[in-house]
C-alpha cells in the first residue's frame, strides 16, 4: 500500500495504471474507490471481478469537472446543472441519459450514466491528470469494497478488502463524509432521489425550489445500494431503541452471548463486559465514523453486534438507510 497522498509519482503511477487499464484505488470524501478507465470495458470488468459484483449493476463515472459531463451524457436538463454548480465537486452523484458511445458494461445496459465529481484533492488530482493524459477522462468507481460488505473510509480498510486485487491504492486519510454519495436520477423528468446521503432532501430543496421525491423501490437492481442487504458486517447486528438497550444486551449475557455495542446517547454502563463504542450524537459525525465501527466490532470477536436506534428524522435518513440494510445483510457469509 502506498501511503503518500501528494507524491508525484504515486499520480503518475496511477495515471499509468488506469491508462493500461488497471485498476487503482482512491479516497474520495465519501467512501474509497475502485477505480479503471471507464471507457475501458476490459478495465471496468476488472471492477467487477475484484469486488465479486453482478456485472448488471452500473457504475459511476468520476469527472474531474462539469466540463466534460456532456462528453458522457446528453439531454442534459437545467436543473441537472444547477444541481452541479450548487454540489460539485461534493458527495452527488446525477444520473443522466448516456452519450451513445458510453460503454454498456459502465452502465449496467442502462441507458443513463451516473456522473460525479468528488470533493476530495486526491480524488481531483487523478481525475484531472488522468483526463490531460488523454482518452475520455472518466474514472469508474464503486466503492472499493467486496460485494455487499462494508464499503471502506482508510486506505488500510481498501486493502483489507481487495488486497492483493489491487495494485495500487492511493492513501488519502480517512473520508470525511464516511457514506457513499446522495445520487439524483435527472434522467427521466423530475428529480428522484435514488439513494440518500449526506446531500439531503433538504439541501436539494434549497435549488430545486420543492423538497424531491424519493425513490422507494428497495431491491431494485438499478442501485445496487438500494438492495435491502447491504453495506454489512460478518456478524450478526441488531438494531435496539435505546431504552431497550440494557435489557437486550443483558439477555444476550445471559445466553452466553458477547455483544459489541454502538451507541451514540446511551453511555457505556460501568461493569458490562461488553465492547462499548459511543458515535457521535448527530448525523454527520456519526457517519463518518459509522462504517470504521462496524469493521471495528467485526474483529472484536463479538457474537452480536447492538446498535443503538437512531432518531427518527430527516436529519437522519441517510444513517438510518445504511445501518439498516447492514442489519439486514449481516452475518451472512
Ligand atoms: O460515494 C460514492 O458514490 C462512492 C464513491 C466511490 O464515489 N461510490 C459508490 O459506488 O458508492 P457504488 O457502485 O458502490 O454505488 C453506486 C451506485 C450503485 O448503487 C449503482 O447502481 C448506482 O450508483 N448507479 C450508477 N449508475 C447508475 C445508473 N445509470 N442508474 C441508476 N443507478 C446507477
Ligand atoms: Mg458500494
Amino acid at each position: 500500500m502506498k501511503a503518500n497522498d501528494s507524491g508525484r509519482s504515486d499520480f503518475t503511477r496511477a495515471v499509468d495504471l488506469l491508462r493500461a487499464g488497471e485498476l487503482v484505488a482512491f479516497p474520495t470524501e465519501t467512501v474509497y474507490g475502485l477505480g479503471a478507465d471507464a471507457s475501458n470495458p476490459a478495465a471496468v470488468a476488472k471492477i467487477f471481478a475484484a469486488k465479486g459484483r453482478p456485472a448488471d449493476h452500473p457504475l459511476i463515472v468520476h469527472l474531474a469537472g462539469h466540463d466534460a459531463v456532456e462528453h458522457w451524457a446528453e439531454d442534459v436538463p437545467a436543473v441537472a446543472w444547477e444541481l452541479m454548480e450548487t454540489f460539485w465537486p461534493g458527495p452527488l452523484t446525477l444520473i443522466l441519459k448516456k452519450q451513445a458511445w458510453v460503454p454498456s458494461t459502465v452502465t449496467g445496459g442502462q441507458d443513463t450514466v451516473g456522473l460525479r465529481v468528488p470533493g476530495h484533492p486526491v480524488a481531483l488530482e487523478l481525475l484531472r491528470r488522468f483526463a490531460a493524459s488523454g482518452g475520455h477522462g472518466g474514472v469508474a468507481a464503486p466503492s472499493a469494497n467486496r460485494f455487499g460488505r462494508i464499503s471502506p473510509t482508510t486506505a488500510a480498510h481498501v486493502q483489507e478488502e481487495l488486497g492483493e486485487r489491487v495494485p495500487l491504492i492511493l492513501d488519502g486519510g480517512a473520508c470525511a463524509v464516511g457514506i457513499e454519495s446522495t445520487i439524483v436520477d435527472c434522467s427521466r423528468g423530475d428529480p428522484v432521489v435514488l439513494r440518500p446521503g449526506h446531500i439531503s432532501p433538504l439541501h436539494l430543496e434549497a435549488v430545486l425550489g420543492r423538497l424531491p421525491d424519493i425513490a422507494t423501490a428497495v431491491g431494485a437492481p438499478r442501485v445496487s445500494g438500494s438492495l435491502a442487504a447491504h453495506y454489512a458486517p460478518l456478524t450478526p447486528m441488531r438494531i435496539v431503541t435505546g431504552p431497550r438497550l440494557l435489557d437486550f444486551i443483558n439477555a444476550q449475557r445471559h445466553k452466553g452471548d458477547r455483544c459489541g455495542v454502538i451507541g451514540h446517547s446511551q453511555p457505556p454502563q460501568a461493569g458490562m463486559p461488553h465492547v462499548w463504542r459511543m458515535l457521535p450524537a448527530d448525523p454527520v459525525g456519526y457517519a463518518h465514523e459509522l462504517y470504521a465501527a462496524l469493521r471495528d466490532m467485526d474483529h472484536a470477536g463479538v457474537d452480536l453486534i447492538a446498535v443503538e436506534a437512531l432518531p427518527e428524522s430527516p436529519l437522519w435518513a441517510a444513517v438510518s438507510d445504511r445501518l439498516r440494510r447492514a442489519a439486514a445483510g449481516a452475518g451472512q457469509p
